[in-house]
């Protein structure tokens, strides 16, 4: 007999944003985090999980048709183990369960999206997997515990297991068992938010995030500022505007974190560079937009990388996207494309 089961789980992009570990070990950021989930329509991970005593050797993990290396990820391993060790207490509690937990795992996963495309690809990975797991495993968990087996996978993919508007609460234990995401407000709350993607380059991006937060940890003079004063307070602002349906200032403060986390990666020894031309000129056409309304009707936040992600009402559709059109693609070295208008996920 196989035992299987399938998940899926969605992108979320940031709009305050982690950046750095107070503990690497157990992947404890030093500050909050917010992000809008987006439609799993667009961008989504697929995984499934089987086991059976018919598998033998070490469990393993096919993602887009390529084997991983999961046995050497420590990260992994982490989740793994801490799923298993929950079905165990199931099992210890009801002896007429499967020991499933003693059973070799497959899993298999593909993304609808190029992973190379820099957009934040192990947040819906680690979240499906672990989701894909405790289903097979038919832990109780809720999706706010299981959000803190995933953030020791990726921190950011502690956000993705929940639908809407979504906060990483960094937590002060040193075991880590309050840093985990919270909902903030459901999608029905403000259905008409949108997104749009530029993809400015599908090439793999320069210095991988895990590596690039611990530089900036080290070396940042900025940096403290950041951590301890700034997002604390603009986790409260942002919080207050989605909760007021403010769009002005959630794209105000969209627009200064993802501004702040790029002068802290400028700020690092050595620097750290994730923006291009293409990236700036996007800034500049979100500026255009923004003057040509005489409000703010939209806001660029950028990962790490060069990909734009501009966030948008509905009803300014047609401004945001008629700006995009005419200015991006006159520009040398524009080699990139528009993902189609995305709207955010619930779950
Ligand atoms: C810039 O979640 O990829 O996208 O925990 O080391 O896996 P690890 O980092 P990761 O970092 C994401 C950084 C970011 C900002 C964000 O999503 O909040």
């Amino acid at each position: 007999q196989v035992y299987r089961a399938s998940t899926t789980a969605p992108v979320n992009i940031a709009v305050i944003k982690y950046w750095g570990k107070r503990d690497t070990a157990l992947n404890l950021p030093t500050n909050s985090s917010l992000s809008v989930t987006l439609s799993q329509k667009s961008l989504r991970t697929h995984t499934t999980a089987s086991c059976s005593e018919s598998f033998s050797g070490p469990d393993s993990l096919i993602l887009n048709n390529e084997p991983e290396d999961i046995q050497s990820s420590k990260r992994t391993q982490a989740c793994l183990k801490h799923l298993r060790s929950l079905r165990e207490q199931l099992e210890a509690k009801d002896a007429s369960l499967p020991k499933l937990s003693k059973l070799t795992l497959r899993i298999v996963s593909s993304n609808n999206f190029p992973t190379a495309a820099g957009l934040a690809s192990s947040a819906a990975g680690f979240a499906a997997l672990v989701r894909a797991i405790a289903d097979l495993y038919e832990l109780p968990q809720t999706p706010q515990e299981l959000s803190l087996i995933a953030r020791q996978g990726s921190g950011s993919a502690c956000r993705s297991l929940m639908g809407g508007y979504v906060a990483w609460r960094a937590g002060t234990k040193e075991d880590g068992s309050d840093s985990i995401a919270e909902e903030v407000a459901p999608m029905s709350h403000w259905p008409e938010m949108r997104a749009l993607i530029l993809v400015v380059s599908a090439e793999k991006k320069g210095v991988p995030s895990t590596a690039g937060m611990q530089t900036t940890v080290e070396t940042s003079t900025l940096a403290p500022a950041r951590f301890n004063e700034i997002v604390p307070k603009r986790m409260a602002e942002i919080e207050k505007a989605i909760q007021e349906k403010d769009f002005e200032t959630f794209a105000r403060i969209t627009m200064q974190d993802s501004n702040s986390f790029h002068a802290i990666c400028l700020d690092s020894w050595p620097p750290i560079h994730y923006l291009n031309d293409v990236s700036r000129a996007a800034m500049s056409a979100v500026e255009t937009a923004n003057r040509k309304a005489g409000k703010l009707i939209c806001a660029y936040t950028f990962d790490a990388g060069p990909n734009a992600v501009i966030y948008y009402l509905a009803e300014h559709t047609h401004e945001v996207a008629g700006v995009f059109r005419s200015v991006l693609p006159r520009l040398p070295g524009w080699e990139g494309e528009f993902a189609e208008q995305i709207r955010p996920n619930e779950y």
